[in-house]
């Protein structure tokens, strides 16, 4: 799928009478593995899909960002020395936090016109919030002539969610949206920034991605508990070793057993998790390097079995989605990808089966849900870049 570069052009014409001349677009991601690991400073492995969201305008001399985006047809007009959330528009958000932010680093932001228009899904867990704030500081840094490097980039759209929006969110998404490369899965260190593009082609298999179609409940709140659950996992092992280690990704499943008696059920199932999850996904990035989709089905499922069972983030409905998967002769492993509560799963599946698994897929999970979900086929993507206008 893409977005039609001429009809954002005529939309933007329409609206503003002039035509645009700074573009930029940022793509959504899904998450092969290394889930509920990016904010214990561990490991993941997304790559960015072809959904992607565009921004094409203008600069003005003023402070004044007119917006519209094309899929809600909504517009809004706001002044950027009023930096707010807004309740009525809440998509505006996004682009006011990240100019915001920029604000906050002195670059120079003035106001602009904009049409955005997006083929992310919104609201299942592929990072739409993160293809718009990518996307958004692509348009800013052309604007003002300047360039973040691409940590910075992705650290500012990670305060973007944890300052101005109050989520508690790790660095993965925004990584992945300003540095995904076609035909590649990112393996990134998500306390050194350090990352490697791993090729991302099974000669044999390819990724189906599948919605849910159910809205992600009490995601914010669910995932900030998460995230102090953690916490109190590492308070307990710091104070056991006597260790000054801040995060899970110190401390070994050793570790985590040594002191077992002294942790609550729930911080050490959490805990476990992500000490567990972390080798997993080094093992994924051995298989995928090997083109070993039968080794990497295997730590998909397993990530999956660890996400329900000990980080509980699972919902009724994925569970259905990832267990019809995994029945079926031609899926090498199924997960939960992203936050979960509901959103969507990634699924290994044979490349010359891939269309009767999809169809019956939807059709066992209709019979199950009485829902109609939806597939996505992608190939790993380009990340954020300027757009011709
Ligand atoms: C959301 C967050 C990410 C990450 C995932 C779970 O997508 O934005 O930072 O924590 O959930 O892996």
């Amino acid at each position: 799928m893409s977005i039609d570069a001429q009809q954002l052009q005529q939309l933007y014409r329409e609206r503003y009478n002039a035509a645009p001349v700074i573009g930029a677009r940022a793509p959504g991601r899904v998450n092969i593995i290394g889930e509920h690991t990016d904010y214990n400073h561990g490991f993941v492995l997304p790559m960015a899909i072809e959904h992607t969201t565009a921004i094409l305008g203008r600069s003005r001399n003023d402070t004044l960002l007119r917006l519209y985006a094309g899929n809600l047809d909504r517009a809004a007009e706001l002044n950027l020395e009023k930096r707010v959330r807004n309740e009525a528009e809440p998509w505006t958000d996004y682009i006011v936090g990240v100019a915001d932010q920029l604000i906050a680093l002195d670059k120079p932001v003035s106001g602009a016109d904009m049409v955005i228009m997006g083929d992310v899904p919104v609201g299942c867990g592929l990072s739409s919030s993160a293809a718009l704030e990518m996307a958004a500081l692509a348009f800013f840094e052309q604007a003002g002539a300047f360039q973040l490097d691409d940590a910075a980039a992705a650290q500012l759209g990670q305060r973007v969610e944890n300052e101005f929006l109050g989520l508690s969110t790790g660095i993965m998404d925004q990584f992945i949206s300003r540095c995904g490369k076609a035909g590649h899965a990112l393996f990134l260190d998500c306390r050194s920034y350090a990352y490697e593009l791993i090729p991302a082609a099974f000669e044999e298999a390819l990724f189906v991605i599948a919605n849910t179609a159910c809205p992600r409940g009490l995601t914010a709140s669910k995932y900030n508990e998460r995230v102090s659950e953690c916490k109190s996992a590492v308070t307990v092992l710091q104070e056991y070793f006597n260790a000054s280690g801040a995060y899970l990704r110190d401390y070994t499943m050793n570790d985590l057993l040594a002191c077992q008696e002294m942790m609550d059920d729930v911080p050490f199932r959490r805990a476990r998790h992500v000490i567990t999850e972390n080798e997993r996904t080094r093992h994924a990035c051995d298989a995928m390097r090997q083109g070993n989709a039968a080794a990497l089905g295997v730590l998909m499922n397993e990530s999956d079995i660890s996400l329900r069972v000990d980080y509980e983030v699972t919902s009724r409905e994925l569970d259905i989605l990832t267990d019809i998967a995994r029945r079926h002769p031609d899926c090498y492993g199924a997960r939960m990808t992203g936050a979960g509560f509901g959103g969507c799963t990634i699924n290994l599946v044979r490349r010359d089966a891939v269309e009767v698994f999809c169809a019956a897929l939807l059709q066992q999970y209709k019979e199950k849900t009485d829902k109609t979900g939806e597939v996505f086929i992608s190939e790993p993507a380009e990340g954020a870049r300027p757009l011709t206008p």
